[in-house]
């Protein structure tokens, strides 16, 4: 009986599988996606159970004549395959890279993205623009502790024990030996500032003070500035001047002003500044609940009682203070109904300013 393989003369026996094997192959590579699935192809010829590695096996049970020549068409074969391997790889990893290329064209012109980018809280800008306007009238800035005592928050401003001008303050308290409080107000700088240095003195003062307080227009921390000029002479005229232009510059060269006396123990006279509603311009509406008027902040000439205080002479030295609430002023500048707002850090609510 005579086999396929031994009609073929010289391609008989086992050297007969070898050009198949590599026929196997080929296809195997060309249809092989990546690296990992072209040297799988590979090792199912090179590998331990791979084909041609069989075949090796074999060699030894071939009569001897036939082992040099089919030793050499094996050896001949793993060497193609190996070669075959490394030419589809190689035309694999040109493909990555073309890959790469490939998509929109890169324009090196274009302006680098840049590093996202803040900017100041809307509160913040606000303080900023109220002291800008009085550094410009020749005020200068100070400041001072959160954390206060009694003496300069109260005592020294005139609020005598048991006044009841304290209560209106809604002091929170600090738990530990010193009389010490947050500060309710900014108006105790006014002290530091004063036991600090001789007059004339003309300062501003910015800064976060404390309240037991909290509702849509009120939060338990808010922010105050301060002003205080003393000087061998100044007048009631002279502080109406400076919070007419102080007011003007803020919210515009048309809004007007009014005066209305209040309390303060730290002043005397004491006045309210309010201003036309910046809303309705003094129809009425939600925002000045119906008034057409807005308070925007508290002053007066200084008593001659916290000049005795912080050991000015009261016959020499005159002055007149002013303080109003930043949040507020915020407020009112954006629109804003709800305090809360300044405060949450929402992104989509700040991006706005
Ligand atoms: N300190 C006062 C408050 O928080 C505001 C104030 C009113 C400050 C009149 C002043 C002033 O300097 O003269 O309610």
């Amino acid at each position: 009986m005579t086999t396929d393989h031994q009609a073929q003369g010289e391609a008989a026996g086992p050297a007969a599988e070898l050009p198949r094997l590599l026929r196997q192959l080929d296809a195997d590579l060309a249809a092989a996606r990546n690296a990992e699935e072209a040297r799988g192809a590979a090792s199912r010829l090179l590998g331990k159970k791979g084909a041609l590695t069989l075949l090796n096996r074999q060699l030894g049970t071939l009569p001897a004549d036939q082992r040099p020549a089919f030793g050499a068409a094996l050896n001949a074969a793993k060497a193609e395959a190996s070669a075959r391997l490394e030419t589809r790889l190689a035309a694999l990893d040109r493909e990555v890279f073309e890959k790469s290329l490939a998509g929109p064209p890169h324009d090196p012109t274009l302006p680098p993205r840049g590093a996202p980018c803040g900017h100041p809280h809307p509160l913040m800008s606000t303080m900023h623009d109220i002291v800008d306007i009085f550094a410009g009238m020749g005020f200068q800035v100070a400041e001072g502790p959160e954390v206060e005592d009694d003496f300069h928050n109260f005592e020294a401003l005139n609020f005598p024990p048991d006044h009841p001008a304290r209560d209106m303050q809604d002091t929170l308290f600090i738990d530990a030996p010193g009389n010490l409080l947050l500060r309710t107000h900014t108006s105790p700088v006014q002290i530091r500032t004063m036991r600090s240095q001789p007059p004339p003195v003309r300062v501003v003062i910015p800064g976060a003070v404390y309240r037991h307080d909290d509702d849509a227009t009120h939060s338990p921390r808010f922010y105050q500035v301060e002003g205080l000029l003393v000087d061998d002479h100044t007048s009631l005229a002279e502080l109406k001047g400076c919070l007419t232009l102080f007011v003007q510059e803020f919210f515009g060269a048309d809004v007007t002003v009014r005066f209305r006396p209040s309390f303060f123990p730290f002043t005397e006279p004491s006045a309210e500044l309010d201003c036309r509603c910046v809303v309705c311009k003094g129809a009425g509406c939600r925002v000045c609940k119906g008034s057409g008027w807005l308070e925007v902040l508290g002053c007066g000439m200084v008593d001659p009682e916290v000049f005795r205080h912080v050991g000015y002479d009261p016959e020499q030295w005159q002055g007149f203070a002013f303080g109003m609430g930043v949040d507020r002023m915020a407020m009112l500048r954006h629109g804003l109904s709800h305090i809360r707002a300044l405060y949450e850090n929402d992104q989509r609510f700040l991006r706005q300013f």
